[in-house]
């Protein structure tokens, strides 16, 4: 076991757990979003994604939550972006990272980004070259690398495939997500393991979904393989449009909370980052989907 001392926290709340809401969320509640996990020690927040609105309606306002954000020094700002089109825009918001993302799941990428794997990287090639050349971090993202809405079980063969694919093109980090949160600590630790054979561990990230309460877990998984950057979402919104009954990231307050009772550093200011995730949830008329935020705020009231 070689447990990193410190981890780096990439809240996608903002994108990957807005993205799924029915009700549209006003750019003014995103913006403020953005501010309160700034204000919490988040370092990385995937903001928004340059997608078509027709198949993603909630981030239709993209450019607008961009441009309305007040950066803060040291805080690095992602969007996702699936094509030139979609890059195109983004620079002009002056992302700091852009994520490409592509499907371990052949099935999953046509639901996805309406294309096979093969399209997705000769449509990413062309990104990934164009951010290079502007200065603009790239990183990829790997969906159901553990398992498929379609497809059902995913061979760590062809998530090493897919890492092979992205890191041929250009890709300087690779997210390795369980889409549907299908995914228990040794079936993610072979689909890191396969990533590994292509990426240094300090390139790898860990996107698990808490479908099936397993995030957590999983993360620990990933933990104890060195991994120590994750994707994270703020009351554990979320969710993918395009995998039916997939629910949010793990919370970010709850792997907070997991980190530094294992005395591994975050940054992060967890009672700041509980009122961030109460702030959305109040927005959204739900409570926080976190265990760690719903004890420390039964203690508050109490
Ligand atoms: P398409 O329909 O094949 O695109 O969609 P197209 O190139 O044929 O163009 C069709 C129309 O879309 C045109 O408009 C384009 O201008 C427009 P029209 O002439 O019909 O008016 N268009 C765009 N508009 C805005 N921005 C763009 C863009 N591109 C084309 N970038 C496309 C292909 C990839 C665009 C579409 O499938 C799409 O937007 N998919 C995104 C789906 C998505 O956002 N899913 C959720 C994010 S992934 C995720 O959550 C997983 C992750 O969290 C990891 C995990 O958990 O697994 C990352
Ligand atoms: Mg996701």
């Amino acid at each position: 076991m070689k447990l990193p001392q410190r981890v780096k926290i990439v809240d996608v709340g903002p994108r990957d757990g807005l993205q799924n809401e029915k009700q549209p969320v006003p750019a003014a509640v995103k913006i403020e979003l953005v501010h309160r996990l700034q204000q919490a020690g988040l370092k990385e927040i995937e903001v928004t994604s340059f997608v078509s609105p027709k198949w993603v309606p909630q981030m239709a306002d993209n450019a607008e939550v961009m441009a309305g954000i007040q950066r803060k020094p040291g805080v690095r700002y992602s969007v996702l972006t699936p094509n030139l089109q979609g890059f195109d825009a983004a620079l002009k918001s002056q992302p700091d990272e852009i994520v490409v993302f592509g499907a371990a799941s052949e099935a999953f990428s046509r639901k996805n980004i309406n294309c096979s794997i093969a399209e997705s990287i000769e449509r990413f090639a062309p990104v990934v070259q164009a951010a290079r050349a502007a200065g603009v971090y790239v990183r990829g993202a790997m969906s159901c690398t553990v398992g498929c809405p379609y497809e059902g079980e995913i061979a760590p063969e062809r998530v090493g495939y897919l890492a092979g694919l992205m890191k041929g093109i250009g890709v300087q980090h690779i997210g390795v997500a369980d889409t549907i949160g299908v995914g228990t600590p040794r079936k993610v630790q072979a689909a890191i393991e396969a990533t590994l054979r292509h990426y240094a561990l300090e390139h790898v990230s860990g996107h698990f979904h808490d479908t099936y309460g397993q995030a957590l877990a999983n993360t620990l998984a990933a933990l104890e393989m060195g991994v120590w950057q994750f994707d994270t979402s703020v009351a554990g919104l979320g969710g993918c449009p395009y995998a039916k009954g997939a629910t949010g990231n793990v919370a970010t307050e709850d792997v907070v909370y997991m980190l530094h009772g294992m005395g591994i550093e975050t940054g992060i200011d967890l009672d700041l980052l509980i009122d961030a995730g109460v702030f959305i949830s109040d927005f959204l008329q739900r409570k926080p989907g976190s265990r760690a935020a719903t004890a420390i705020l039964n203690k508050r009231h109490a």
